[in-house]
């Protein structure tokens, strides 16, 4: 499918900056709305004339309130903007003609499977945020007929703080850290998720997808697979049960993604991309 405008919701997160990056070295044209620029709580009018004015052929709607545990404090949060808010982002694609891909989340799965999670499976949401996620997905499809819902897990990005900056950090502190070794799921990389997004929806082929890094890890595993990606000593690491710490937030502890026919690559090939931008990140 050719188009040539984008406009990327969110910009100025995690996943957003690293898509934003991609796209235009893509060369396609992409305009970036940061939470600034566009903010999810305004008015379905004033956010329609904001995007109207950049003409785009599809939006990538990344702008979501991704506190876990903040919204299970704040719940009515969490659903205005992830759920009004991509409502009226999926009202103004239908309006101007553009095609919306909704980026999603694992966390609409309760967790309660031993296998990957498959598009088809029956989701399930056990906590607020997955909830909010959930509805917004809900009003993608009620609304529009040329979408794609892509369900993506445990990101990591140079541009925020994520578990594995988080584990980098307490390796080369020498702090000992205690990581869950019984909650599993798909640690996927911003980068490689930038270029399957630009692969889906580029194919024309509308509908749900699941979009991860190859592989399944325990946070426990893969935090020593970080630190041995690193070259850093796992000596500090201790494992514990998910059931010794208490989240806010109920998690789905088995969360693993079924990406099916999709070329994606192994999570530690884009490990090791993302460490090379991570330290020269921190040695400038
Ligand atoms: N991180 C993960 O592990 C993960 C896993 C599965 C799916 N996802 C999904 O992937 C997408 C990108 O997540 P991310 O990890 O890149 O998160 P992120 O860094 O928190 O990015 C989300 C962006 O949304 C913006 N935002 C928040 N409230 C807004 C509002 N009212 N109006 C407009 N923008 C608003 C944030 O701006 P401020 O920071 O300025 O508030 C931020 O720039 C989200 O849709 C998320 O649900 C993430």
């Amino acid at each position: 499918m050719a188009f040539h405008n984008f406009l990327v919701t969110g910009a100025n997160g995690m996943l957003g900056q690293d898509l934003v990056t991609y796209l235009k070295g893509k060369g396609y044209s992409v305009t970036g709305l940061s939470h600034q620029e566009l903010d999810l709580l305004k008015p379905l009018d004033e956010l329609k004339r904001t995007i109207a004015r950049y003409e785009p052929e599809i939006i990538i709607h990344s702008a979501a309130y991704t506190n876990v545990d903040g919204a299970e404090r704040d719940p009515e949060l969490a659903m205005t903007i992830n759920k009004d808010g991509s409502r009226k982002i999926a009202v103004i694609a239908r309006d101007l003609g553009c095609i919306l891909g909704y980026v999603s989340t694992d966390f609409v799965f309760d967790g309660a499977q031993n296998i990957p999670y498959t598009p088809e499976d029956r989701p399930n949401p056990v906590n607020a945020y997955g909830l909010s996620k959930y509805y917004g997905e809900l009003m993608v499809k009620e609304l529009l007929d040329s979408y794609y819902i892509m369900r993506t897990s445990w990101l990591y990005g140079v541009h925020r703080h994520n578990f594995v900056q988080y584990i980098l950090e307490g390796a080369r502190q020498g702090n000992p850290l205690t990581i869950v070794n019984d909650w599993r799921g798909s640690p996927t990389w911003t980068g490689s998720l930038s270029h399957m997004i630009e692969q889906l929806v580029t194919s024309g082929a509308f509908g749900t997808y699941h979009m991860v890094d190859e592989g399944a890890e325990s946070k426990y595993t893969q935090a020593l697979a970080i630190c041995e990606s690193a070259g850093l000593s796992t000596n500090h690491i201790t494992p514990a049960s998910y059931k010794d710490f208490s989240f806010s937030a109920r998690r789905p502890i088995y969360s693993v993604l079924d990406s099916g026919t999709l070329a994606t690559p192994h999570w530690k090939t884009s490990l090791q991309a993302y460490l090379q931008q991570y330290f020269q990140q921190v040695s400038r």
